[in-house]
């Protein structure tokens, strides 16, 4: 579960969010939306514990935590194989290190999932933006976390690799029962992995519900509507 109560948090001047409050059950999964810049990749990683909060509570059931970045912030001098274990040999919590034919079987079997297979010993350099999207989310499952993070896990990413990715994480919900945020734009992720939708707009929730009711045409929140819409008129204005 992930608690979130009365965080609020700025960079300097810039506030980002104001007495904000999120639950996240174990076992549901909530895509968070919001325009650019509204502080989407930096709750992800407040509740990671990679930023600081200025005041406000934030609990977690679980220290099992995956984090699938935006950017996917691989390592690299590291291969695609060691990018995708890192999280099993690195860190305090290790008891016992896998061997290397287990470590080998794990980044074979990751790798697969996400439908790269026999790219272990390519760098990051060598890879497209969507293959290393990929390769993040794999090393952000590795570990079977409990709380898990995604950010924008399928932009940039063709259709076939999109819905990969969207039947991953849907898949991955319902067999580890985590609790989930991702952060994505993407309709088709939002109607097919995601149990409900959160909008962030100027510091604050504005709007929450079912992915259902926001594509839903009868509903006449003006928030729902303009993300619906995608019209530039409503409620949220594109600040200058
Ligand atoms: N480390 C930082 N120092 C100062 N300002 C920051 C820092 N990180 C983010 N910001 C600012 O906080 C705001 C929110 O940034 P964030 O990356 O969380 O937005 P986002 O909703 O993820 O946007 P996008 O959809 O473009 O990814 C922006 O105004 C950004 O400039
Ligand atoms: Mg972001």
């Amino acid at each position: 579960m992930i608690e979130i109560t009365n965080l609020s948090k700025s960079f300097g001047s810039n506030k980002i969010f104001e007495n904000i409050n999120l639950t996240v059950k174990k076992g549901e999964l909530v895509a968070l939306v919001g325009f650019s810049g509204c502080g989407k990749s930096t709750l992800l990683k407040i509740i990671a514990g990679l930023e600081p909060k200025d005041s406000g509570e934030v609990k977690l059931s679980s220290n099992k935590l995956g984090m699938a970045f935006q950017y996917s912030a691989l390592f690299d001098s590291l291969n695609v194989r060691d990018n995708i274990v890192f999280p099993l040999i690195i860190g305090e919590h290790i008891k016992k290190l896998p061997s290397e034919d287990e470590l080998n079987a794990i980044a074979a079997q990751k790798l697969a999932l996400v439908g790269l297979t026999g790219i272990e010993s390519q760098f990051p350099s060598e890879l497209s933006g969507g293959m290393k999207k990929r390769i993040s989310f794999a090393r952000a499952i590795v570990n079977d976390p409990e709380i898990i993070l995604y950010d924008e896990p399928t932009a940039g990413l063709d259709p076939v690799a999109s819905t990969i990715i969207e039947d991953l994480i849907v898949k991955i919900q319902k067999e580890t029962k985590s609790a989930g945020i991702v952060v994505t734009h993407q309709a088709s992720t939002i109607k097919r992995a995601v149990d409900r939708v959160v909008m962030l707009y100027d510091c604050s929730i504005v709007w929450q519900g079912s992915p259902k009711e926001l594509f839903d045409s009868a509903n006449s929140d003006p928030y729902a509507k303009q993300f619906r819409d995608g019209t530039v008129e409503g409620p949220m204005q594109v600040k200058s």
